[in-house]
């Protein structure tokens, strides 16, 4: 790569040894009626418009692809993530028309931000619980949307847990993104609301998509979207998971054959994607979907929320939070990889697709990362 600042190396790559790809196995686990009601009720929504899917044009040229999509979650609803396709899609599902339900739900941040949205928007209550490590900016924005926000001692399973215990007792609806056993319903609706970016891109580019690289946290939004490829896409892609190297339990899990937990040593800065094991209803998909899987560092998370905000991969200026990054960062790195480029068969015909899965949702650290990204980028300068 002739720019050092793109010198960026994945830490681990692997392939799936598992890897067969079953449009009627995965339409099985999601089934296409629930794929076509989230899109029917979500593209009726109030301010329903489909984020852009921006082709990063000077980065494509640099990697000698066809095209560098990225699709610009930023821009969903104001909400400023893919999860507001999720969480508030689910919330109506289940509230449906009945007055006096409340909500709950344990978060990171913009799934509760979803749930809050959705709820505020059919007038129900809404219960958010929130661990030691979700910034203040998190839990005041979903107050803003009317919730009210418990801090639990602990980490995230610990808010989790506490979410389970008091709605139970207190006959609360918990919308979920994660699964546990006989609690598949509402992630299931989650991940039907997610499959609605794959109908978008379906309209949005007349390319065959030949590659999609999927951050993955639990797995929901990766799953999420191989059933919208399955449904909607008449060529079947490479799919490639990226997870924080110190959170690689979709990795792991596909290595091992089994849902295999990670002990997270150090919280990566990608806070939606630090999680210590794969849901089981997406587990059920990536297992025989996914190609291959990558992982990567948080040191190239600054500098590339930097350059994709200083138009250095495409014309457009592009806010993309820090689990934004890693699309760009690992289609880099597996081109820097000649071996690796070659087994991924990425070529000047490559059509590739990648999720800016959210904006500048927490501006505090948005603007920290962009800080520290900028000076790098002047050393090189
Ligand atoms: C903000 C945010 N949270 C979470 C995730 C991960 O989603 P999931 O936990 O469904 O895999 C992502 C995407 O990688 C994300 O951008």
């Amino acid at each position: 790569m002739a720019k050092k600042y793109l010198n960026f190396k994945f830490s681990e790559f692997t392939t799936n040894k598992n890897f067969k790809f079953s449009r009627k196995k995965i339409l099985k686990v999601l089934p296409e009626k629930h794929l076509l009601d989230a899109h029917k009720v979500i593209s009726k929504w109030k301010r329903y418009k489909k984020t852009p899917l921006i082709n990063l044009r000077i980065l494509s040229k640099k990697l000698r692809t066809n095209n560098i999509f990225y699709k610009d979650e930023s821009k969903r609803f104001g909400l400023k993530s893919f999860k507001a396709l999720g969480g508030a899609y689910a919330v109506e599902k289940i509230v449906k028309n009945k007055k006096k339900v409340t909500v709950s739900t344990a978060t990171a941040g913009n799934h509760g931000k979803s749930v809050s949205w959705g709820a505020k928007k059919i007038g129900a209550k809404c219960k958010i619980f929130i661990s030691e490590n979700v910034s203040n900016t998190r839990a005041i924005e979903m107050e803003k949307l009317g919730a009210d926000v418990i801090r639990v001692k602990g980490n995230y399973e610990k808010s989790l847990k506490i979410c389970k215990e008091i709605s139970n007792k207190r006959g609360w609806k918990i919308i979920q993104d994660v699964a546990w056993r006989n609690y598949e319903y509402v992630p299931k609706l989650t991940m039907a609301g997610y499959s609605v970016m794959i109908k978008e891109i379906s309209n949005q580019t007349k390319h065959y998509i030949t590659h999609v690289f999927l951050q993955a946290g639990v797995g929901g939004m990766a799953a999420g979207i191989i059933s919208g490829i399955a449904k909607y896409f008449k060529r079947i892609p490479k799919i490639i998971v990226i997870e924080p190297e110190n959170a690689n339990c979709v990795m792991k899990s596909i290595k091992y054959g089994y849902q295999k937990k990670v002990n997270i040593q150090k919280q990566s800065i990608m806070g939606g994607m630090s999680c210590a094991e794969v849901s089981l209803v997406p587990w059920r998909i990536l297992k025989n979907a996914v190609n291959n899987c990558v992982s990567v560092s948080d040191k190239y998370v600054p500098q590339t929320l930097t350059m994709l905000a200083k138009k250095k991969f495409g014309d457009k200026k592009i806010i993309a939070g820090e689990c934004s990054t890693p699309g760009v960062i690992s289609v880099i790195s597996c081109c820097n990889d000649p071996i690796v480029k070659k087994k991924l068969e990425i070529n000047e015909e490559s059509n590739i697709l990648i999720i800016g899965c959210e904006g500048d949702t927490d501006k505090n650290l948005y603007n920290k990362l962009y800080k520290i990204g900028n000076q790098k980028l002047k050393k090189y300068d």
